[in-house]
């Protein structure tokens, strides 16, 4: 089960620089609201992103497509951006083998994932150049069914493929009835599963959004789900003591409202889970990223970035709190051999772990920090597996949703992102958007 350290956020630990405990039972009724009103939210359906681990319909569409397409193709390009792709981006680094595109086919669990992402042609070019196309399925994700990005992509391909090798190899994951590719999959016959209507891209992990991709790739997701299930469940409870997501946002939150702090670093100690501080800072900061209240999400990842970003958070402004990643138990692990024994500098690392390495490297920048009074919380899961996954990922999304209560603004919409999309739109031709010029 997945815990939650705040010992190295606190005054007892920090002195004047960390939270009071008389600052966070201050923000616990506060919080207690906060979680009454998004499972009251939840009740109404105006929000579903808890209740999706459960969601059994959608579920099973979303398995039954994946393993056929498993079955019939050697790759699956996710044609999507934002959140569109960075849940799926994220299963993937975090579960499949670090470099499975290098494996053969067979020994893969499942299509080899390729994220395109971006109206980058050198990318998408590139993509193509290496791919057998002939075997692969192109999964067009978009909520909206309108981004440029992702038609750019669906349009070349149309234009290289034709209509019946669409009609073959296009998946579309796209809102039930409204936008230009669901009018598209409904002419062209194009297999597709909806995106439920009250979930928004950097919320839809859990929908075939995500689980449509990951099923593809053989990756389970029934354990994913059990996870975030489980998770979901902890961070309903209205007693902070039992809800992690409560303990998380109240120490961020105090320390930005109380101490200054406006900076949240996540910095997972696992290479796997890069690709999940990606999704975790569009989360936090597409959601949180409002008025002047918005907390800034930065990634960072531990080993690597001790040598990169940490001397900014040791000795530049008192602004952050790192929130480190650490696994009990890693998937792999090797003990460093014996080897040029008079050299003192070095001789010290035989038989350690590179495990041990790079825990105590957590632990000891988690200490540097605290030293100079800065604010750390350290997650701890046993094992990064598909449940654990599912874990850190509804507490995020449970996290976000508690922190934009705390911060009074709505999580779920991003006017500055369509402001942007519409200039876009405008500078491009795009009739009825004339208005926006740049
Ligand atoms: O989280 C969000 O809502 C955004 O990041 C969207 O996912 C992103 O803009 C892509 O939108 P769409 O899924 O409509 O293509």
């Amino acid at each position: 089960m997945l815990q939650l350290d705040t010992q190295l956020s606190l005054a007892d630990a920090l002195g004047p620089r960390g939270v009071t405990q008389l600052q966070l039972d201050s923000l616990a009724p506060a919080l207690g609201a906060a979680v009454e009103k998004i499972e009251a939210q939840h009740q109404s359906g105006a929000l579903g992103f808890l209740d999706l681990p459960t969601r059994e319909a959608s579920i099973v569409a979303a398995l039954e497509l994946g393993q056929e397409l498993r079955a019939r193709f050697e790759n699956a390009v996710v044609l999507g951006i934002g959140g569109s792709s960075l849940g799926a981006r994220a299963l993937a680094s975090g579960l499949l083998h670090p470099f499975s595109a290098l494996l053969p086919p067979g020994q893969r669990a499942g299509a080899q994932l390729f994220f395109p992402d971006n109206a980058d042609a050198s990318t998408f070019l590139g993509l193509l150049d290496v791919i057998d196309v002939e075997k692969t399925v192109f999964l067009a994700v978009t909520k909206s069914g309108g981004t440029a990005e992702t038609w750019a992509q669906l349009l070349t391909l149309n234009h290289r493929l034709g209509a019946e090798r669409m009609r073959q190899q296009v998946v579309a994951v796209t809102d039930e009835n409204a936008g230009a590719l669901r009018a598209v999959v409904n002419a062209q016959h194009w297999k597709s599963l909806p995106v439920p209507r009250e979930i928004g891209g950097r919320f839809s992990v859990f929908t075939p959004v995500g689980l449509l991709p990951a099923a593809a790739a053989g990756i389970d997701c029934r354990a994913l789900l059990k996870g975030a299930a489980h998770m979901a469940q902890r961070c309903r409870s209205t007693r902070m003591e039992e809800n992690p997501a409560a303990q998380l946002v109240a120490v961020l939150f105090s320390q930005h409202r109380h101490l200054g702090r406006s900076g949240n670093v996540l910095m997972p100690y696992a290479d796997a889970l890069r690709e999940f501080a990606d999704w975790y800072v569009q989360l936090w900061g597409e959601s949180l990223g409002k008025g002047d209240a918005g907390p800034t999400p930065i990634r960072a990842v531990g080993a690597t970035d001790q040598h990169s970003l940490l001397q900014l958070l040791m000795e530049g402004p008192d602004d952050k709190t790192t929130i480190f990643i650490a696994e009990e138990k890693p998937r792999r692990d090797l003990k460093i051999p014996a080897g040029f024994e008079a050299q003192s500098d070095v001789a010290f690392l035989s038989g350690h772990t590179f495990h041990a390495l790079l825990t105590t490297e957590q632990r000891s920048t988690a200490a540097a920090l605290a030293q100079r009074g800065r604010p750390s919380i350290r997650i701890t899961v046993d094992e990064l597996t598909p449940s654990s996954l599912g874990e850190l990922m509804m507490l995020w999304q449970a996290a976000t949703a508690l922190a934009a209560q705390m911060y009074g603004v709505n999580a779920f919409d991003q006017p500055g992102v369509e402001l942007s999309k519409k200039y876009t739109c405008g500078a491009l031709g795009r009739p009825g958007y004339e208005a926006f010029v740049l």
